[in-house]
């Protein structure tokens, strides 16, 4: 299924910025009764979007990257459509954003990791940094990667 997949860099406010916040509000806020669309996503105009999509151009998995300064950028957002999960997309959509944040120039990678996908992200060389916190009402790690 992997091969099927492609990685892009998509515009904010584009149809696959918009198929992905659609994903994101599914995956990662109404199991916990919010909305997405209750968020300012006009503030995530500077990130930099970036979107895998099937062969027929669907939307199928998603992430954010948010410059924190120069060096460090925020990956968030996290987010493989339900049915094609287990299959490696997640590993190769992370890898492409990490190559894409490498050759920005950016030397480190940090992330809030809900605890239950810690271990995901550990499988991709991220390392828990301190105690879990309370974001978007469940417990998260810092967790962080050099480049
Ligand atoms: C977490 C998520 C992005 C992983 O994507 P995926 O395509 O299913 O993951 P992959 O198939 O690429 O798995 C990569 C590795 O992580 C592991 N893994 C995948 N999902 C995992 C999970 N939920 N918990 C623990 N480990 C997981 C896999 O076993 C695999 O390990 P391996 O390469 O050593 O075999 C996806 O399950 C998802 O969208 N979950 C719901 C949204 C979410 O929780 N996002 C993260 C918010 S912080």
């Amino acid at each position: 299924m992997q091969e099927l997949i492609e990685f892009a860099i998509v515009a904010h406010r584009s149809p696959a910025y918009e198929q992905a916040c659609l994903l994101r509000d599914e995956m990662l806020r109404k199991p916990l009764g919010l909305s997405l669309f209750d968020e300012d996503l006009d503030a995530e105009s500077g990130f930099i979007h970036i979107a895998a999509r099937d062969h027929s151009g669907t939307l199928q998995a998603y992430l954010q990257l948010k410059p924190v300064d120069a060096k460090v950028i925020k990956m968030q957002q996290v987010a493989v459509t339900a049915h094609l999960q287990g299959q490696g997309i997640g590993r190769a959509l992370v890898e492409f954003a990490e190559a894409h944040a490498r050759s920005a120039g950016y030397t480190e990678i940090i992330l809030h990791a809900r605890g239950e996908v810690m271990s995901f992200y550990e499988a991709l060389g991220y390392r828990k940094e301190g105690d879990s916190f309370l974001e978007v009402t469940i417990p998260h790690f810092k967790q962080s990667k050099l480049l």
